[in-house]
């Protein structure tokens, strides 16, 4: 409704990930040159983290255009994690056109690696793509694991790429998953945007959407009172720009001014800052810092007692690890 008005033949802040609205940040291009990289190269497993609403799907959806230039790639596209060991081969197998239903695990097994090797006999490429990879059980990355396995000296036959929240790099970090850790080739982590990309940002999907005027539009002081309430997460931002140029339209304003997204990110309680759903009894969430410090108390007091019977020596040690740094 707003389009005539601010000349633009487009809606420019869709939250659907759309690839032909990329802003190509660093971080951006880097992270998709890596995921290209590792099915063009035959890396096997790569791996991409990043907050919610950070940009993973939209770079899913951006290689998938990118593969489907070549004629010698095939993927199978899984969103939905929460499936059994069972129900995810059969996913896998169907979307890659592969007979699924009715099949047991060992003859799914055996028909997917069949498939990938007479595929990469004739130099054809299989990609496993997964999002929404932090809800994978570890049933699920055990058999990914497994996946991994399928490989000649020098390449393997099957690329996988596992996208998903941060909560993925702590269920790789485990140890009952170190295994499969030890195979990522390529690991990549999207961040939120800076003052100066969100500025980018907004003014690229505004002139995608048509209009030459986006600087107009979204002043500096604006796209400042954008970030303080967003802290350059791109859903955010396209959430807040959208509902923003609604009310500007409203009041038949030329201009978006800092005071139309203050109104509108207090509407969305944007200032609010969100709590995850699982609390401790006192209502407090359990951090692994935290976790690691109460285990430290309770060693500490134990070792007291014990010192104090003069009893055993301490044996319990707890260290909190920094994650790898990301490639
Ligand atoms: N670099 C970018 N250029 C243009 N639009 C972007 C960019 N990054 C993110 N977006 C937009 O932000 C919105 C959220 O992106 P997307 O759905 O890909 O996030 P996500 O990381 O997959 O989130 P979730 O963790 O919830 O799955 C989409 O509208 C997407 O088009
Ligand atoms: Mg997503």
């Amino acid at each position: 409704m707003y389009k005539a008005f601010y000349n633009l033949k487009r809606n420019p802040f869709e939250i659907t990930p759309d690839p032909s609205f990329l802003f190509p940040t660093k971080r951006h291009n880097e992270a998709l040159a890596a995921l290209y990289y590792g099915v063009r190269r035959h890396k096997g497993f790569v791996v991409l983290t990043g907050e919610v609403g950070t940009g993973k799907t939209l770079l899913l959806r951006c290689l998938l255009e990118l593969l489907k230039r070549n004629n010698d790639v095939e993927y199978a596209y899984i969103f939905n994690g929460k499936l059994t060991p069972v129900e995810f081969l059969q996913y896998v197998a169907g979307d890659l056109g592969l007979p699924a239903v009715g099949k047991n695990k060992s003859e799914l097994l055996l028909q997917l690696a069949r498939y990938v090797i007479a595929r990469s006999q004739k130099q054809l490429t299989t990609v496993l793509v997964v999002d929404e990879a932090h809800h994978l059980s570890a049933d699920i990355l055990e058999e990914i694991r497994l996946l991994t396995n399928l490989e000649t000296a020098n390449q393997k036959l099957l690329q996988i790429l596992l996208v998903g929240q941060p909560e993925l790099d702590d269920k790789l970090d485990s140890i009952e998953l170190r295994q499969l850790k030890q195979r990522i080739a390529l690991r990549s982590h999207l961040a939120a945007l800076d003052l100066s990309e969100t500025k980018g940002y907004i003014e690229r999907r505004i002139q995608l959407a048509g209009s030459p005027h986006a600087t107009k539009l979204f002043p500096q002081e604006t796209v400042v009172a954008v970030y303080r309430h967003c802290g350059g997460i791109p859903r955010l931002i396209n959430t807040i720009c959208e509902n923003a140029l609604i009310a500007a339209y409203s009041k038949q304003a030329a201009i978006v001014t800092p005071e139309i997204i203050d109104a509108i990110a207090a509407d969305f309680r944007l200032g609010v800052q969100t709590r995850p759903l699982e609390a401790t009894a006192a209502g407090e969430t359990l951090s692994v810092q935290k976790a690691a410090e109460t285990l430290l108390e309770l060693y500490a007091h134990l070792h007291n007692e014990r010192s104090r019977d003069e009893e055993v020596k301490p044996r319990l040690r707890v260290r909190v690890t920094e994650h790898e740094p990301y490639i």
